[in-house]
């Protein structure tokens, strides 16, 4: 439940997602700041990289600029035609982390992308299964996409344990360069007709969509 006034004139500050563990909405000033705390604190092993651009993997304080201006940057970039909609996930007061859907020409592609985080210490407990399942019920029930994709390095077992328990299947891999090594970057896919058999794995309350349906498409 959205405890504190949201911004009349960014309609998409009224959007809420509920799973039975989790809330996702974008965060007030003050709830960035913890965010950004929760990215300086820790989101990846020492020298481990999950992102192409490696966000995480700077110091401390670094990560948390990083995260802060993501999100200002996202917000003033916004168009209908090339969205990133960056939702903090809490975990009843507490922020965890973060969940993103984002699309380039949704209404003429139907296609969106998702991407995720959490805090290490809220890492393994079944919250990046809820988030991706929010991510999901958004996109396919709530502004009625095509398909969804996510990326995840060949490394990174736990986001692709998560696409998989989704019925997501391999939409080809791309070799990249992160800070000088080359990584495989896995693309996974998921169609509307696949959604409504791995919809339960999570169920997904969303409100206070309609005043923002035009942000998205
Ligand atoms: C990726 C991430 C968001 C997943 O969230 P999570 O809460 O840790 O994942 P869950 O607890 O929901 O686990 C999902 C599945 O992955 C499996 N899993 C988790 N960690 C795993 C690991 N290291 N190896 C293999 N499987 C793993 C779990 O067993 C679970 O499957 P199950 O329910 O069938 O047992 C989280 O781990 C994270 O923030 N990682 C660091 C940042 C990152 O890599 N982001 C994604 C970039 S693509």
């Amino acid at each position: 439940m959205l405890t504190e006034p949201r911004n009349l004139h960014w309609p998409i500050s009224t959007l809420e997602l509920t799973t039975p563990d989790l809330t996702l909405r974008l965060p007030s000033d003050s709830e960035l700041d913890a965010l950004a705390q929760v990215a300086a604190e820790g989101v990846l092993p020492d020298g481990v990289v999950n992102f192409p651009q490696p966000w995480a993997s700077g110091p401390p304080p670094e990560r948390a600029r990083n995260v802060v201006q993501n999100h200002w940057w996202a917000r003033g970039d916004w168009d209908r035609d090339n969205w990133r909609l960056l939702l903090a996930v809490f975990h009843g007061n507490q922020v965890i982390g973060q969940q993103n859907l984002s699309a380039r020409d949704f209404a003429t592609t139907g296609e969106s992308r998702t991407g995720f985080w959490l805090g290490q210490r809220f890492q393994g407990r079944g919250y990046g299964t809820q988030m991706r399942a929010a991510a999901l019920a958004l996109a396919f029930d709530g502004l009625s996409a095509a398909r969804v994709t996510s990326t995840a390095f060949a490394h990174n077992s736990a986001s692709r344990a998560v696409s998989r328990k989704f019925g997501y299947r391999p939409n080809g891999v791309r070799r990249i360069a992160v800070g000088g090594r080359a990584i495989d970057a896995h693309e996974e896919v998921i169609e509307k007709a696949d959604w409504p058999s791995h919809s339960k794995l999570a169920p997904v309350e969303i409100a206070g969509l309609s005043a923002c349906l035009t942000c998205f498409r």
